[in-house]
């Protein structure tokens, strides 16, 4: 069965993914004119669905359809606008254009609920350009951090100097924050990026909680030499130290059953007749449980100085993220599987891996999510697809959701 709301997701996903800063490959940062010709075709069609809309201080983009009265807490849904590098289509931009349907779809019969609801495009979750991720969901929930103004991309360019360029109303990071009395609670719908709800057969699931991620910069410094003359046991070869490290947080992230992944490496003078004298690489480690996150990182930092003793090398660690897991709100995911069963879908519940805005709006509100099944569960990847029906059911059931859904009693 073809879908109205699925189809035009689909078609809408197909659009956004042409906003790139490569012609052969999808991404999109923060504060780019990627990201500024994103949010004007969001706000357009936004507008079209009988929303307000505005750019926030952080460069998020909200559109606010009111509720029956006037100024009433707002229900917050959306997901992030930003991309990895050679990313998928659907990573954040479902969640947006999910909630973009339900408002449309309210708009055209008119109907106004009790509460408000924003739909937001948070305008950076991924942490690519900056190295700090979650921008625009902490600057919404208060919980932004002023030192992350300085950090610098790849061309030098600071946080605040980006901010600047992007002809903001304003630039004061904090005029971004939202007042709790005036956000009811927040709910994302992610795709899995997961193969669960594929291998169960399962079109959706209801999200428990969100892993803790803690991501470092590591920097191994060791001697450059020249590569025909140094004999190997005099070497303090700070590549074949990095190497040795990385198979070691491979090999305890497997015995403590978390996971640990060095996505980046770099070595310098990085020539192929000379012993590399530096070695940096990043460093995500994540788990479900904060004690042990943090128990596998303590193991690791120990783990890496005694090889660094042993090659004759210096090692340093430089902590560049770290958000504790975070668990859903078990009133929000109540009210979510009973959208799920009044929709016909089997009841699934599972935690998510990955990490979304949803962790950082947690500081402000409570939050729910809501997976959809993706295709073998690959994410992060230009191979990421997902199903028009798949989209339609998640839609279905966030407008059921924000049609029933009443503030938890507590
Ligand atoms: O890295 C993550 O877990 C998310 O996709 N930003
Ligand atoms: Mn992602
Ligand atoms: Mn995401």
């Amino acid at each position: 069965m073809t879908s109205a709301f699925g189809d035009r997701i689909m078609a809408r996903a197909d659009a956004l993914a042409e906003f790139s800063e490569y012609n052969d490959k999808l991404c999109r940062r923060y504060l780019t004119p990627e990201h500024r010709a994103a949010i004007t075709v969001l706000s357009e069609w936004m507008e079209s669905a009988g929303m307000e809309v505005h750019i926030d201080a952080a460069a998020n983009c909200i559109g606010r359809y009111e509720a029956a009265e006037p100024d009433a807490p707002a229900v917050l849904v959306g997901s992030h606008i930003d991309t990895v590098r050679d990313a998928g289509r659907y990573d954040g931009m479902l969640g947006i254009l999910c909630a973009i349907e339900c408002v449309d779809a309210l708009h055209a019969t008119n109907t106004r609920l009790d509460h408000a609801i924003e739909v937001v495009a948070f305008g950076d979750e991924e942490g690519v350009r900056f190295k700090a991720t979650l921008l625009g969901s902490s600057a919404i929930a208060g919980t932004f951090d002023p030192d992350w103004l300085q950090r610098e991309d790849e061309d030098g360019i600071t946080l605040q100097a980006a901010l600047d360029a992007f002809e903001l109303d304003s630039t004061d990071i904090n005029d971004a924050r939202r007042a709790a009395e005036d956000v009811a609670a927040f709910v994302e719908v992610h795709i899995e990026q997961g193969p669960v709800l594929e291998n169960e057969g399962l079109a959706l699931g209801v999200v428990t909680a969100i892993a803790g991620a803690s991501r470092f910069n590591i920097t191994v410094t060791g001697e450059a030499g020249h590569a025909g003359t140094v004999p190997m046991g005099l070497r303090h070869d700070a590549l074949a130290a990095g190497a040795e490290m990385v198979l070691e947080i491979e090999r305890l992230c497997t015995e403590l059953d978390t996971v640990g992944t060095v996505g980046q490496i770099a070595a310098s003078p990085g020539a192929v007749n000379v012993i590399n004298g530096q070695c940096q690489f990043s460093l995500d480690i994540r788990a479900g449980n904060n004690a042990v996150r943090q128990r596998t990182v303590a193991d690791l930092w120990a783990r890496l100085q005694t090889i660094a003793g042993r090659r004759g090398v210096k090692v340093s660690i430089a902590l560049t993220h770290d958000f504790d897991a975070c668990e859903c709100d078990a009133g929000l995911m109540a009210q979510l599987t009973e959208a799920l069963e009044r929709g016909g879908h089997p009841l699934k519940q599972l935690p998510s891996g990955a990490g979304h805005d949803a962790m950082a709006m947690a500081a402000l509100t409570p939050v729910a999510m809501l997976f959809v099944r993706c295709e073998r569960g690959i994410s992060h990847h230009p191979d990421e697809h997902m199903t028009a029906e798949d989209a339609e059911a998640a839609t279905a059931v966030l407008l059921d959701f924000l049609q029933h859904y009443q503030p938890s009693q507590a």
